[in-house]
C-alpha cells in the first residue's frame, strides 16, 4: 500500500509528501540523499537514484502507487522492475510541452518528458501524466540579487507565463495517486492568470514589503548564468520559449481547479509564501 515519492529534495515531492502525511497515506521518501531532503520527522525515506537501476528494488520493496520524476536514463528499467514489484499506478511528473517527436536539437525539454510519458506508457502500469508549464519556484534564481540589492536581472521584462504554485502540482498528484478516475489522464497544469517578468518582481516586493526593481539583463550574461544549471541545448530552449512568451504566451490552463474543486494559486500567493526566500539574512 506505501506510495513511493522520488526526487524528496525537489519542490514539488516535499509538497507531495507532507500532503500525503497529512492525509495518513503511507509514503515513502526516496532520492539520491534522501538525509538532505528536509522532510517531516519521522517520514520513511530510501536511496533512490533514477540513473541508477541497483537503487531501485529496495525502494520498491511494497509499494502500490508513484510519483515519478522524468529522468530519461534508467526509466525504462525503473518501470520495468516498479511492474515486477506490483505497482498500480505511476503519477509522473512530466512537462506541458512533452513531445517524444522533438528533437534534442529543437526542444530537449520536450523530447525527455515525451520520451518519459512514453517508457511509463509502456510499462502496462496505469499512470496518470501531470504537465505543469513553468514552475514559480524556477524565480527563486532571483533570491540572491533580490536578497542582496532588491533587483531581478532577466532579458525579458515582458515575457508572460502562468506559473505554477508547487502546492498545485502536490494537491493534484495527491489526488491522483489516492481516488480513483485520474487512470489515463494527462494534466496540463498552470498558475490561473498570465503574469510578465516585470509584474513578478513587483509581487514579490509586495509580499516582503519593499521594492523590487527589475534590471533588463544581457543575454549573453543570462545565457551564462542558464550554462551553470544546464545542457546548452536546454538553455537555448529557455531562451527561445523566453522571447517567443512576450508575444505568445502559452495561454493559462484551469486544470487545478476541475481536478482539485479550488482555483491555481496565483504568483503573489506564491510570492508570499516564499517571502523569507527573498528576504534579507537576518544580521
Ligand atoms: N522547472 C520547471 O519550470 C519545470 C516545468 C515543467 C516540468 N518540470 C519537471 O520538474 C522537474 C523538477 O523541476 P525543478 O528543477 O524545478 O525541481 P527541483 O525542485 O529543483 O528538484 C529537482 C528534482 O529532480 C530530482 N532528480 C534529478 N535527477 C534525479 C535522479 N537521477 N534520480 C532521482 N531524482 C532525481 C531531484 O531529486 P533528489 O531528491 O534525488 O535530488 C529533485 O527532487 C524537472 O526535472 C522537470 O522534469 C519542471
Amino acid at each position: 500500500m506505501t506510495i513511493l515519492v522520488t526526487g524528496a529534495r525537489g519542490h514539488v515531492a516535499r509538497s507531495l509528501v507532507q500532503r500525503l502525511l497529512a492525509t495518513g497515506q503511507p509514503v515513502r521518501a526516496a532520492g539520491r540523499n534522501p538525509g538532505a531532503a528536509r522532510l517531516p520527522a519521522g517520514v520513511e525515506t530510501v536511496l533512490c537514484d533514477l540513473a541508477d537501476p541497483d537503487t531501485f528494488d529496495a525502494a520498491l520493496a511494497g509499494v502500490t502507487r508513484v510519483f515519478l520524476y522524468a529522468e530519461r536514463r534508467g526509466l525504462d528499467d525503473f518501470v520495468t522492475r516498479a511492474a515486477t514489484a506490483g505497482v498500480e499506478h505511476i503519477v509522473l511528473l512530466s512537462a506541458l510541452l512533452a513531445d517524444p517527436a522533438a528533437t534534442d536539437a529543437t526542444d530537449a525539454i520536450s523530447r525527455l518528458h515525451g520520451d518519459a510519458e512514453q517508457a511509463v506508457a509502456r510499462s502496462g502500469i496505469a499512470w496518470t501524466f501531470l504537465r505543469p508549464g513553468a514552475f514559480a519556484t524556477n524565480t527563486l534564481q532571483w533570491a540572491p540579487s533580490v536578497r542582496a540589492e532588491g533587483v531581478v536581472r532577466d532579458p525579458f521584462p515582458d515575457s508572460r507565463s502562468a506559473p505554477v504554485h508547487e502546492a498545485d502540482i502536490a494537491a493534484v498528484a495527491a489526488l491522483a495517486l489516492t481516488e480513483p478516475g485520474h487512470e489515463g489522464a494527462t494534466y496540463p497544469l498552470t498558475g490561473p492568470e498570465l503574469v510578465s517578468r516585470r509584474r513578478q518582481a513587483e509581487l514579490i516586493g509586495e509580499a516582503i514589503g519593499r521594492p523590487v526593481s527589475f534590471a533588463v539583463q544581457d543575454l549573453d550574461e543570462y545565457r551564462a548564468e542558464l550554462s551553470a544549471w544546464t545542457t546548452p541545448q536546454v538553455a537555448e530552449v529557455v531562451i527561445k520559449e523566453s522571447a517567443a512568451a512576450v508575444d505568445r504566451p502559452m495561454p493559462a490552463t484551469d486544470t487545478v481547479e476541475k481536478v482539485t474543486g479550488r482555483p491555481a494559486r496565483t504568483y503573489g500567493e506564491w510570492a508570499r509564501d516564499h517571502a523569507e526566500d527573498f528576504r534579507d539574512e537576518p544580521s
